[in-house]
This record gives C-alpha cells, sequence and structure tokens, in this order.
C-alpha cells in the first residue's frame, strides 16, 4: 500500500481570502499547502478596478506569515460599468488572471453584478481579443427557477449564448454541481474548463437536509443529489485537462453562518488536501490526483506548474475544527468520514 505520495505543489483556481482580521486568520491555512490561488474579488465593496485589484493584493502578501511561498492571482468583479481599457491595462501589467461574472443577486456579495448582459458586450469581446479568462458562477436567480436547477438552466440561457457570441473566449465554469455542468464541459471546444470543490466531491443535499439542518454544508450552488456528486468524482477523478481544483473555500464565522438567514459557504482550506487524497484513493484514483490538484489548472490559465513538491503521508490529520478570528470562530469543513492522510 502507498505510503507517502509527492505532488508538485498544488494551486487553488477559485479562493475567498476576504480582507483584514479575516484574511490573517485564514489565509495562513492556504499558503500552508497551496503555492498559488485565484482570488475571488467578491469583497465589500467589491474589488472593480485594476487600482484596487493592486491594493488587494499588497494587503495579501502582507498578510503572509513570514517565509510563506504564495502568490495571489488576482481577478476583477465585473459590473455592468466596468471600464475594457483598466481591465486590459490590469490583464497587460500581470496584475490580474481573470474577471469574474457573478449574475447579479446570486451569492455572497453579487449585488453589484451583471443583470444586463448586453452592458458587458464591449468587456467580453475585449477579453476573448487579449485571452484574458471569464471566470462563471454558474446560477441563474430568476426566482422562478427552483434553486436545484440553476445552474443548468444558466448554462442554457447564460453560458452557451455567451460561448457562441465570443467563441474565443476562455471560460472557466466554477465550482460545478451538476452531471449535466460536467457533460457540458466535456462536450465544449478545449477553451471551456470547469473548477470542482472538495466539498462538492464529498456532500450530498442529504447532508444539509435530512436529520436535521446543518448549516456549515450550506454553499452555493447548493450541493444537489447523489447522482450528480458522483458525476463530479467521476469528473475531478478522470484526469480529463479540463477539470481541476477551485476549493471555493469560503470563510463566513460561526455567528453568520448559525443566523435565521446563513451566509453561504464551507471552509476547506485547511483540510482540503487530507479529502482530496482519501477521495482519489476510494475512487482508486491516486495517480490521478497531481493532475486535477497541480496540473490541469495551470495549463488551462497558460501557467507553468509548480517546480516545488509537497509531500502526503499515510497518516491521519491533524487540523482545528475551529480556527479563531477577532469576530468569533470559523467552523472547518467536516468531511464525515476518516480522513489517512496528511501534508508533511
Ligand atoms: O458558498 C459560497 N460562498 N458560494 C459563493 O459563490 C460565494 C461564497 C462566499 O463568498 O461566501
Ligand atoms: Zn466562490
Amino acid at each position: 500500500m502507498t505510503q507517502t505520495l509527492t505532488l508538485r505543489r498544488p494551486d487553488d483556481w477559485h479562493l475567498h481570502l476576504r480582507d483584514g482580521d479575516m484574511l490573517r486568520a485564514v489565509l495562513p491555512h492556504s499558503a500552508a499547502h497551496f503555492a498559488r490561488a485565484i482570488i475571488m474579488p467578491n469583497l465589500v465593496p467589491p474589488v472593480v478596478t485594476g487600482a484596487q485589484a493592486a491594493a488587494y493584493r499588497d494587503r495579501i502578501l502582507a498578510a503572509l506569515p513570514i517565509g510563506a511561498d504564495f502568490t495571489p492571482l488576482m481577478t476583477l468583479y465585473l459590473t455592468e460599468d466596468t471600464d475594457p481599457d483598466d481591465v486590459a491595462a490590469a490583464h497587460a501589467s500581470g496584475l490580474i488572471r481573470a474577471v469574474k461574472l457573478y449574475p447579479a443577486g446570486a451569492t455572497t456579495n453579487s449585488a453589484s453584478g451583471v443583470s444586463d448582459f448586453s452592458r458587458v458586450a464591449p468587456m467580453l469581446e475585449r477579453m476573448a481579443d487579449i485571452g484574458l479568462p471569464l471566470c462563471t458562477h454558474g446560477e441563474v436567480t430568476d426566482p422562478a427557477v427552483d434553486i436545484f436547477d440553476r445552474e443548468a438552466v444558466f448554462i442554457d440561457r447564460v453560458l452557451d449564448p455567451i460561448r457562441r457570441d465570443y467563441p474565443g473566449l476562455r471560460v472557466i465554469l466554477e465550482h460545478i454541481t451538476t452531471e449535466d455542468a460536467a457533460d457540458y464541459v466535456r462536450s465544449a471546444p478545449e477553451n471551456l474548463a470547469a473548477t470542482i470543490t472538495t466539498h462538492h466531491l464529498v456532500i450530498n443535499r442529504n447532508h444539509i437536509l435530512a436529520g436535521g439542518i446543518r448549516p456549515h454544508y450550506y454553499c452555493l450552488p447548493v450541493a444537489k443529489r447523489e447522482t450528480h456528486r458522483l458525476a463530479l468524482r467521476r469528473a475531478a477523478t478522470s484526469g480529463d485537462p479540463r477539470f481541476f481544483l477551485g476549493t471555493d473555500s469560503a470563510p463566513h464565522t460561526d455567528a453568520n453562518k448559525l443566523l435565521p438567514c446563513g451566509c453561504a459557504g464551507c471552509f476547506t482550506a485547511p483540510n482540503t488536501l487530507s479529502i482530496l487524497a482519501e477521495v482519489f484513493e476510494q475512487d482508486a484514483a491516486l495517480d490521478r490526483l497531481e493532475a486535477f490538484t497541480s496540473l490541469n489548472g495551470p495549463a488551462f490559465y497558460g501557467l507553468p506548474p509548480n517546480d516545488t513538491t509537497i509531500t502526503l503521508v499515510r497518516t491521519p490529520p491533524s487540523y482545528p475544527m475551529h480556527i479563531p478570528t477577532p469576530d468569533g470562530p470559523v467552523t472547518v469543513f467536516d468531511p464525515d468520514m476518516a480522513l489517512n492522510w496528511s501534508v508533511s
């Protein structure tokens, strides 16, 4: 039985680091394991200009533990007023690696997102021209659409039309939760990819709702039925270069998770790699873990894989169940299964 596993150092292609005290509390957990991460721009207020992205990057770098080797890959939050020249300049300087599309109202801090897609047409055209990828939160917000169908309807109503209108645009359908999304990505040309979170490989909607409501499993897109979870496992463990890790690790204090209307997000940064090793081993795919965590993402983003490595050993991991912040604890995602691999 394999006892150690050495991988090129992983990257996280979808991460929420927040700001201020929360940033200082959560960043060490990502920087300990990941070399780079695509940093989500849904702060309050959102990161919409190149100047704001540069200032946010500097705050992240200032919050890094001494000696940490971690590069934040910045993104801009797409609004109907985003200035294509500002975005193109931020891309040309190497500051930003992607632009993030939130349909207005889809999730945490998405109020400044897009409602009228005609207003972002010049931006999308420019991004296709300059090769700047679009990260998408793939859910429609139409209240008439059932929350469990919002991703599949987004593909039909929003994503497919965008891809037809801008065939050269590189698009990442983020945190996919359905078999429909996995099939759609597989059937598309190579300029479409998908990220998959750790938690969506582990939980289905029963974990959230059966036998009592478990707010710490509530995230968006919400976990779907078991057939979809199994489809995500097949996609992630397949080695197909279009699927790669984006944890969507999204910290909220317990106080904010446990409200009558609690926040969406699972905080997986501390135990993601232990959980993934378990998942890939269960599916007899440990030899394809590195593709998912460390190779497919950089290839899609046109970056070299990391030349350093990380080693996992067959020992149950130890990590805190909660991490402290000045505003109260943040609960670490509970995978509800025994874990046998730790990062050494
Ligand atoms: O569960 C989620 N939490 N999904 C998102 O899309 C946003 C994120 C957050 O920022 O908390
Ligand atoms: Zn997210």
